[in-house]
């Protein structure tokens, strides 16, 4: 008998994005920020840690057919470097190269992986404190990447960061300080107190003036995107459907495959919760806009009010469509995934792609304002694991 539980709760809200055209070539200002060729130190660099590992893409097969749709393949991430998330690629990346920078800038010539990993550089490093602000996936990579490399990490959290999250990064050896305000402030702070200390901020978003390091975790993220395309053989999907914080990962789905595949590239849909739609206001404004106030959902790695600047570059015009996404789909999509054959652990971050995919696919409206048939090959990235085990028991098995 099948286990498989439809996934009926959830609502969206769909904004077209005038500015999308599917003929606009990729182009060097964008290839500037994140391309195919640049991706290539990434993967060169990351298939070298320790313990590197493919993660699967599921064929999700009994959700496409509920849904109704050709394919639903689900990258899952939650056993990425053992820190159960995509973030693990990122923020340990710049860490890397910001390490080789500055042991080249000493030295006069960068190490190589294996020299930095080797700790012939260690009385160079340990002095060094990188930081950054972070809702628990970014800072746990950061915080990993340190300790990869031996250097110094202290962590900015907010408010509302779980102390299991908190527990997490400081099991990393990093030091973790908790402000009494939301992510976009804990961003400030970070920066604030870095610049008075000398600390280097790794941070995954991007602003006026810093965009290298946010550009480098970007890179970070595209080893997954490489490993898809591997996965998917020759197959391109129709459709992509990314869940964005301040955007970074979007970008990097959507620069990465649009570098690659041109405009035979899938059409791309940003997912965002209802309380934390910094892209979908932007895009509305035509222009960035920020989204304040306690920016409060289940989605805790999407509770962000300000859009990347970077990220912004490639989705203004990449992105085709920006939807939001009510807080009712999380848990059912969370459930759906643990009884599916093979069970999948699905964070709360995690399922808002397949969430909005599987609520559009339910409803005809949205299906057609979405494009979505049954001829159409989705792809979703299940970004997470239980990154946060407690509040995971809480909704998955309704355990308190
Ligand atoms: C699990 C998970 N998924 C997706 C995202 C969104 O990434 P971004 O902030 O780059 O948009 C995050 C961000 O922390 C996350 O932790």
């Amino acid at each position: 008998m099948s286990k498989w539980v439809p996934v009926q709760a959830g609502h969206l809200q769909c904004f077209h994005n005038p500015k999308a055209d599917s003929q606009m070539a990729y182009g060097t200002d964008r290839q500037a920020i994140l391309s195919v060729k640049k991706a290539k130190l990434a993967l060169d660099t990351i298939t070298r840690w320790p313990n590197y590992k493919v993660t699967p893409l599921h064929d999700l097969s009994a959700m496409a057919d509920q849904a109704n749709v050709k394919k639903v393949y689900y990258k899952d991430e939650s056993t990425r470097f053992g820190l159960k998330s995509f973030k693990a690629l990122g923020g340990a990346f710049a860490v890397t190269r910001f390490l080789q920078q500055h042991i080249g800038n000493l030295t006069g010539s960068e190490p190589s992986m294996d020299e930095l990993l080797s700790g012939q550089y260690k009385h160079q490093l340990k002095d060094v404190v990188v930081s950054c602000a972070t809702d628990g996936n970014h800072g746990r990579s950061v915080a990993w990447g340190a300790k990869m490399f031996g250097c110094q990490c202290i962590i900015y959290i907010h408010r509302d960061v779980s102390a299991g999250r908190q527990a997490a990064m400081e099991a990393y050896g990093a030091q973790v300080i908790r402000i009494a305000g939301n992510y976009d402030e804990s961003v400030r702070q970070a920066a604030t107190e870095a610049q008075a200390n000398n600390r280097v901020i790794i941070s995954d978003t991007s602003y006026e003036g810093y965009t290298e390091i946010p550009a480098n975790v970007a890179l970070g993220y595209t080893v997954m995107l490489a490993e898809i395309v591997a996965q998917l053989k020759d197959e391109i999907p129709t459709h992509v459907f990314v869940q964005a914080g301040v955007g970074g990962l979007a970008a990097a789905v959507c620069g990465y495959f649009w570098d690659l595949w041109g405009t035979q590239r899938p059409r791309f849909i940003v997912v965002e919760p209802e309380a934390a739609n910094c892209l979908q206001v932007s895009a509305k404004a035509g222009e960035l806009r920020v989204v304040e106030g306690d920016l409060d959902t289940l989605m805790a790695g999407l509770a962000c009010g300000e859009v990347s600047q970077i990220a912004w570059q490639i989705l203004a015009q990449g992105s085709d469509d920006f939807i939001t996404l009510s807080e009712d789909a999380i848990a059912e999509s969370m459930i759906a995934l643990q009884r599916n054959t093979p069970s999948i652990e699905g964070g709360e971050s995690a399922v808002a792609g397949l969430a909005a995919c599987l609520v559009a696919a339910g409803n005809s409206e949205w299906r057609e304002e979405l494009g979505l048939n049954d001829q159409s090959s989705v792809l979703v990235l299940g970004t997470e694991g239980a990154t946060d085990p407690e509040l995971y028991q809480q909704l998955v098995f309704g355990e308190v």
